[in-house]
């Protein structure tokens, strides 16, 4: 479908710089959209860890002219011929894999093909082109710069928890750190009944956990050995399920902090990747590891009920605008947040 106009807009893409990436912003355009296709009017983007490993390109893939970040969240501006489930002005957001609806994992969906990957767009631009059945609607009590923290931290807090652990009321829930997945990890754990046991390398940050509901605190610099103060909280027994996001520095504790018969996600890799841990103890405590990849639409619209039964808020450290985008990365590579960056087009 031919647009009325052209539209004439910004957008971010990546440019090698040595062995890194760098954002550069260019002025772009768009004229015509395919019939099952919208275009959305960005309101605000988030950030994820993952982004920041995109930038440093550690995967040292070929990234170079992709437009970066998976999270948005938007207005429906306009809509091919085919697309009767979203009307002009629709608050819609991204789902991070468009091609992953329903079910299992399929490897078709790969990391690589998840939007501001390798192989697909992503949406630090002022405007995106997305499928319509890639797309969900934005909770009724949440703004746009709210939404647009859910697509990758939230779906994999969800997903993790509720679907692969399918977490029960009383249940004790370990979280690493206070970053974007731990605070949605923790919102929604405290949200179903579960008892939340969160570390941080901050007493600031562990105190304002605190008022979110966590049950119990662990300074993990303080205390390196945490998972015996797991242990110790537990009355020996452990946790049901541990959100494990540290990785290698991190997998031996959390196999010796698991409870009998409970679950790792594995989902991190804050402190690097591969960790090559000693699976005996799990094996005796007859608990499970999870690999975790984010999760599919469905999971971010059983998501987003939930998160409008709670009336859940994101907790967003800070915004930047558009043109700080350079910024927002900095400050999510200081690694001071506690919760969401976002990026606010609004602004
Ligand atoms: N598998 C998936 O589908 C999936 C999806 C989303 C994210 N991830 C991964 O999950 C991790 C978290 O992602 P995110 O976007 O939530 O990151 P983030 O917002 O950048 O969170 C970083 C925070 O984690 C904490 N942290 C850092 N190193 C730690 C360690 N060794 N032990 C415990 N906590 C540590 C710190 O919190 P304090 O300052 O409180 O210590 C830090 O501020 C990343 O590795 C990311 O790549 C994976």
């Amino acid at each position: 479908m031919k647009l009325p106009e052209q539209i004439h807009f910004q957008r971010y893409q990546l440019q090698p710089l040595g062995e890194v990436m760098a954002l550069e912003q260019i002025q772009t355009h768009i004229g015509a959209l395919a019939a099952d296709e919208v275009l959305i009017k960005v309101a605000a983007a988030s950030l994820n860890y993952r982004d920041l490993i995109i930038l440093r390109n550690v995967g040292k893939g070929s990234v170079a002219g992709q437009i970066p970040l998976s999270d948005a969240a938007g207005t429906v501006v306009a809509a091919g011929e085919s697309v009767s489930e979203w009307p002009i002005g629709a608050r819609v957001a991204t789902g991070f894999f468009s091609t992953w609806q329903t079910g299992k994992y399929q490897p078709q969906h790969h990391l690589a093909g998840a939007l501001g990957g390798a192989q697909t767009a992503g949406v630090l631009a002022q405007y995106i082109v997305a499928k319509a059945n890639a797309i969900v609607e934005v909770p009724a009590h949440l703004s746009l710069q709210q939404a647009a923290t859910l697509p990758c931290a939230a779906v994999t807090a969800w997903q993790a928890l509720f679907d692969r652990g399918q977490l029960a009321e009383g249940e004790t829930v370990l979280i690493q750190g206070t970053g974007g997945v731990a605070l949605f990890a923790l919102q929604l754990a405290v949200a179903q009944g579960a008892r939340v046991i969160i570390t941080s390398s901050s007493d600031e940050k562990l105190a304002k956990a605190h008022a979110l509901g966590a049950w119990q605190t662990i300074n993990y610099r303080k205390q390196p050995d945490w998972d015996q103060a797991v242990l110790e909280l537990t009355a020996g027994t452990g946790a049901d399920q541990i959100l494990e996001l540290g990785g290698p520095d991190t997998f031996s504790r959390s196999i010796s902090a698991v409870a009998g018969g409970g679950h790792i996600h594995q989902i991190g890799v804050l402190s690097g990747f591969a960790p090559s841990p000693n699976l005996l103890p799990l094996q005796l405590q007859n608990a499970t590891i999870h690999g975790t990849l984010v999760g599919s639409l469905a999971h971010f619209k059983a998501l987003n009920h939930f998160i409008s039964q709670h009336k859940i808020e994101p907790i967003i450290d800070r915004s930047f605008s558009f043109n700080q985008a350079q910024a927002a990365f900095d400050y999510l590579a200081s690694a001071q947040h506690f919760g969401k960056i976002i990026i606010n087009f609004e602004l």
